[in-house]
């Protein structure tokens, strides 16, 4: 299958990428974690990110789109991918268009996940990340790892994002509504969009989306 997941900062896009990307046999894309990946390292392309990633903007589209399209061009992605926090506007979306129509493929879903923005600010003021695996995520009270500070998958450091300011959060809301809504009514014209209502335990969301996803 090829899924987009969309959805505001903190919704749960990763925490259900992660689980979904298991379930059915298919890698996790984000375009987030490839950039957090390409900082760690000092790359090129890490450094042009990290201002606009500091500052809770959108990566340009120029350096995204191509970053997106290797890690989709990549063997594990052949038989399908789990999009999560790409494409961000209707550029990208497009641009996303594109490539698969290219590759003569095609998504099979978008997948919505519709949260209350106090619950957002919630989940990301407790959000804790893996060192070695940014799909490991955890939260201090709604998930929280047995031992505080270590991933629970791997023994990894647990760290906040240096975005996960409520001053950044702000921004990265605005950016949300402003820039990536707009690819919801884009994908409902399609036929692709489902929504589904991310509130409550982690483990029902994901039994929503897959039932959700069933008939795509
Ligand atoms: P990105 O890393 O994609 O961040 P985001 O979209 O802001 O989304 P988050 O990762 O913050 O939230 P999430 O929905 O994944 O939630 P999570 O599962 O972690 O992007 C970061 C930056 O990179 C952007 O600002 C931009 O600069 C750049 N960027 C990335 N992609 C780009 C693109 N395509 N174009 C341009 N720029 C781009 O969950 C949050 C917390 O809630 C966790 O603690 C989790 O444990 C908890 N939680 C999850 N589910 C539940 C539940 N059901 N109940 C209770 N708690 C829950
Ligand atoms: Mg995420």
């Amino acid at each position: 299958m090829r899924i987009v997941l969309v959805g505001p900062p903190g919704a749960g896009k990763g925490t259900q990428a992660h689980v979904l990307a298991k379930t059915l046999s298919i890698p996790h894309i984000s375009t987030g974690d490839l950039f957090r990946a390409n900082i760690s390292q000092s790359t090129q392309l890490g450094l042009e990110a990290k201002a606009y990633m500091d500052a809770g903007k959108l990566v340009p589209d120029e350096i995204t789109i191509g970053m997106a399209k290797d890690r989709m061009s990549q063997p594990d992605a052949a038989k399908g991918f789990l999009l999560d926090g790409f494409p961000r506007n209707l550029g990208q979306a497009k641009a996303l268009d594109e490539i698969l129509a290219d590759a003569g493929i095609a998504l099979d879903g978008v997948l919505d996940l519709e949260v209350p923005e106090d619950e957002v600010v919630r989940r990301i003021a407790g959000r804790r990340l893996c060192r070695n695996d940014g799909s490991h995520v955890f939260h201090v009270d709604y998930n929280p790892p047995a031992q505080p500070g270590v991933c629970d998958e791997c023994g990894g450091e647990l760290y906040q994002r240096t975005d996960d300011t409520e001053e950044k959060v702000r921004v990265r809301l605005e950016e949300y509504h402003s820039k990536t809504e707009p690819i919801i009514g884009y994908y409902a014209d399609q036929g692709l969009l489902v929504t589904i209502p991310a509130l409550g335990k982690v483990s029902e969301v994901t039994e929503r989306a897959i039932e959700a996803l069933r008939g795509k």
